[in-house]
């Protein structure tokens, strides 16, 4: 799953070691990232973690403390240097994307546009059409329903032809159908035209769907790097895994390189003997089995032990059954999930194991 970056070509943006302080305060850390032509990454964290603080130095209507920008190898911008933001060739997208009230769609596409008429003309009937909007040339804005809005906005981003595209939360006007079709069918218009895209968003459903990499954020800094697949599947800490779901903590104490909780005993090296553990797993990696006159499935080497619980609430989600359980050895509530409807009524008794690969120890909170 890993990407082999020796392979990948020369990036078009290229971010190091990007710090922004105001007063005391460093609202962005040391942040270092690239970007190829045509790929997206995203950066994800919670309100306040310097999302925008980033895209805004390099776009260039925000000066960094220290750190550089490169686009296709050249800089632009630095310690000493810094290129004034319309000369960057970066194309912006922001929730509010404002469109000229009093212009046409034909008008607001061509808006930033240079060269002859016909030429713009040119560009702005290719952009519409690619975002399904010719129809709409003549328009006025206000004429069109949000999600027409927003790809008028996206056309009118990409008509100078853009290396770069800056984007903060530009789907969350939209409701949620509108949204998968719009986020879709820009993706595939921006790597149509090789622009790379940073994508900042707090919602971690979007950036599993846009992102070829994700730069997970939290107070300034990036906390963890990497494809979909390896953010999710191999998070750094407890608080990365809890961003993406809810997740399940089973608390022990490690003795001899080892921990032995109700589920069984966990692998837990690096850890000194005393020392507070948590086993941690996601809702849809437990194993749910019937009583069986008061006993569960034997134990095996890829679920371990089971431990008893009792249904306290059975929620239907939709795709899934959220259900959760307080356990007999602690009183703790444990949830599951499970494909399709399951809903056991309140107080069943269930035998619950963990799918040990999908477990994770961090130290206790
Ligand atoms: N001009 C400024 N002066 C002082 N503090 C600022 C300034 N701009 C941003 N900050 C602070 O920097 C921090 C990061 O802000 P930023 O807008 O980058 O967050 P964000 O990750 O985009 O959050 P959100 O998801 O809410 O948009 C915030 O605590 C904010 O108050
Ligand atoms: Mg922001």
């Amino acid at each position: 799953m890993s990407q082999d970056h020796t392979q990948s070509p020369q990036p078009r943006l290229e971010v190091r070691n990007l710090t922004r302080r105001f007063g005391d305060r460093e609202v962005v850390r040391d942040v270092s990232f690239s970007v190829a032509p045509g790929q997206v990454t995203c950066l994800l964290g919670p309100s306040g973690c310097g999302k925008s603080t980033t895209l805004r130095m390099i776009a260039g209507v925000d000066r960094q403390s220290s750190g550089e920008v490169y686009v296709d190898g050249e800089m632009i911008c630095g310690p000493n240097f810094s290129l004034p933001p319309e000369k960057r060739r970066i194309g912006l997208m922001f929730q509010d994307f404002a469109l000229f009230p009093h212009l046409s769609v034909a008008d607001n596409v061509s808006f930033g546009l240079e060269g002859s008429k016909a030429e713009k003309r040119a560009r702005v009937a290719e952009l519409l059409e690619k975002v399904g909007l010719s129809w709409a040339m003549d328009d006025f804005p206000h004429m069109l329903s949000g999600g027409e809005q927003q790809r008028v906005a996206l056309a009118r981003a990409l008509a100078p032809r853009p290396r770069i595209m800056l984007m903060d939360e530009p789907f969350s006007g939209l409701d949620n159908r509108l949204r998968d079709d719009i986020r879709d069918e820009t993706l595939a218009l921006l790597k149509d035209e090789g622009t790379a895209v940073v994508l900042v968003t707090h919602e971690p459903e979007e950036a599993l769907r846009m992102g070829q990499e994700i730069a997970l954020m939290r107070d300034g800094s990036i906390v963890q790097f990497g494809t979909p697949y390896n953010i999710y599947n191999a998070p750094v800490d407890r608080e990365a895994m809890a961003f993406f779901s809810d997740i399940n903590v089973i608390s022990g104490t490690s003795q001899g390189a080892l921990t032995d909780t109700p589920f069984g005993q966990f692998l837990t090296p690096g850890y000194e003997d005393g020392a507070r553990v948590d086993i941690v797993i996601r809702p849809q990696h437990l194993h749910l089995d019937f009583d069986r006159a008061g006993k569960g499935p034997e134990p095996t080497a890829s679920h371990g032990q089971a431990a008893a619980g009792v249904v306290v609430r059975a929620r239907f989600m939709g795709k899934e059954s959220l259900v959760e359980f307080r356990m007999e050895h602690d009183g703790s509530i444990l949830k599951a999930t499970v494909p399709n409807v399951f809903l056991p009524p309140e107080g069943t008794r269930q035998w619950l194991t963990l799918r040990r690969n999908r477990c994770f120890v961090f130290p206790a909170k």
